[in-house]
């Protein structure tokens, strides 16, 4: 573990020399559990979504894509129970004041401890939580004597409940009374799929089961924010909301828990570092949820959520707006008679975007030693991110930058720049350029040479094996779409 923690260390020190993520706001000391993708970063995570959005929307042809406002109307978050329910359990710590939600303060002391006890611990919290019960949550923490990391003591408040969502002001009026301006920055894409539905399906003319896809930006207060960009105040969530009869929900259920599975595997996941994971206590919303948890350097945790919401969101919505949200079933029942009206059931899809690009970069981070020819030791880090995503596809690399080389490269640059992402480049000995490419994460590079005015050949290197071949000029553009498509 203790190699993986730094390993860990040496991926987040990548991201930032390599213009993949920055801390928010570092000049003035950050902004914590916010980040800023840099000209890599942005690229990459663009690439991801475009990957899922592409999948679900234009591969499933019962599925639409949505992008609605970040700002709801406040009864929103009412009508689906985040202003009652979305709190997490918390506890502080009377001699520092640091505030730890529950799960993460004991799931951090069970890391300490040896395998079985561990286990042992986070089975008795499971237990805890499922009943919401709080003294035996708090009892369990003086038991194990579990200590605050910064006062490194055990004096505890008692456990309790702190909602998640941030909240501004709307409007330019300022008003006596905060309360009535108040809004909130949506804590989930999923609601703004549910007060959606009718204008969806009614434009669509969708018929179930049909989906509704959305990716974009939510907020929570967290209050334990760690590990980078696994748990952020300010994410990204690509949600799928899959209208169904009622009745059917353990079918899609299923149904989705594998799609899901296979579909992370499509982008190189290794099927052994993902695994299911059942939720014990289910949210107020869900009469089935798991979680697809994959490895992370920091131990087994939640990639993406599946849950089976039933019709709590479009009745709860529904009620709250007293406007009719139902959909007429014309297909024959077994008495050859329309189905008729019903409230649909849900099955959802959600995925943190930057919690699968965290996926996807410790999966690529790969440090390489070798002993060459001569006896010598080399060494190079490599992102070896799958070519359809990776930022750049191809970097253009005049061996020398006069005797008509750029020229040459520049003529390359141009044919293929509007068909993938190109990197020119003509200074520094060839060997430091491929190492630059091969931290960037670029799986081909291209070097044309003093030969290639002679026969039009130039040289390819495959960023993985760092294998080289000669092939012709014209014929670099029709292999690295073939390779990144
Ligand atoms: N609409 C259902 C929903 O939001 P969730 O399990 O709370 O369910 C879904 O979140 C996914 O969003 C998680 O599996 C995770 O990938 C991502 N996510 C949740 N909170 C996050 C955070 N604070 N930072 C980064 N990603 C987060």
């Amino acid at each position: 573990m203790a190699n993986e923690t730094n390993i860990f260390a040496e991926l987040i020190a990548h991201c930032k020399e390599y213009g993949y993520i920055f801390q928010s706001s570092e000049i003035y000391d950050g902004l914590s559990a916010v980040y800023d993708y840099g000209q890599n970063g942005a690229q990459l995570k663009k690439n991801i979504r475009d990957y899922w959005w592409k999948s679900m929307t234009q591969l499933n042809d019962n599925i639409v894509g949505i992008d609605a406002a970040i700002f709801m109307h406040p009864t929103t978050w009412k009508a689906s129970g985040h202003v009652d329910n979305f709190s997490d359990p918390m506890i502080d710590n009377k001699d520092s004041n640091k505030r730890y939600r529950v799960d993460h303060l004991i799931e951090g002391h069970a890391e300490t401890l040896p395998a079985e006890d561990g286990k042992n611990l986070l089975d008795a919290m499971d237990a805890f939580l499922a009943n919401d019960d709080f003294k035996g949550l708090k009892n369990l923490i003086d038991e194990k004597k579990i200590k605050c990391i910064v006062s490194k003591t055990c004096n505890w408040t008692e456990v309790r409940q702190f909602n998640l969502m941030f909240s501004t002001e709307f409007g330019a009026v300022a008003s006596d009374n905060p309360e009535e301006n108040k809004v909130y920055l949506r804590p989930e894409t999923a609601q703004g799929i549910f007060v959606n539905f009718l204008n969806v399906q009614k434009t669509g003319r969708m018929k179930i089961p049909f989906g509704i896809a959305q990716t974009g930006k939510a907020f929570r207060n967290e209050i334990v924010a760690r590990q980078f960009i696994f748990r952020m105040r300010e994410f990204e969530q690509m949600e799928m909301q899959f209208f169904i009869r009622p009745g059917s929900q353990m079918d899609w259920f299923n149904y989705w828990k594998e799609e899901r599975k296979k579909w992370h595997e499509s982008l190189g996941i290794p099927a052994e570092k993902l695994r299911f994971h059942n939720h014990v206590k289910l949210a107020h919303y869900a009469d089935a949820a798991l979680d697809i948890e994959f490895e992370f350097p920091f131990g087994w945790k939640e990639l993406e959520g599946i849950h089976s919401r039933t019709n709590f969101d479009l009745t709860q919505h529904q009620t709250y707006s007293k406007k009719k949200i139902q959909y007429f079933d014309n297909d024959l029942n077994e008495e050859g008679k329309p189905i008729g009206n019903y409230t649909p059931y849900v099955v959802e899809t959600s995925v943190g975007l930057d919690r699968l690009f965290l996926t996807i970069m410790s999966l690529a981070y790969t440090q390489e030693k070798w002993t060459k020819e001569d006896g010598t030791e080399d060494s190079r880090v490599v992102l070896k991110i799958p070519a359809k995503i990776a930022p750049t596809k191809l970097a253009i690399l005049p061996l020398i930058k006069k005797d008509g080389l750029p020229e040459i490269a520049k003529v390359l640059m141009n044919e293929c720049k509007s068909s993938f992402m190109c990197f020119y480049e003509e200074k520094d000995a060839i060997g430091k350029r491929y190492r630059r490419m091969d931290a960037i994460g670029t799986p081909f590079c291209v070097t044309i040479d003093h030969q290639t005015k002679e026969d039009n050949m130039v040289t390819i290197r495959y960023r993985d094996t760092m294998q080289q071949e000669r092939i012709a000029l014209a014929d670099v553009k029709k292999l690295v779409m073939e390779k990144t498509s």
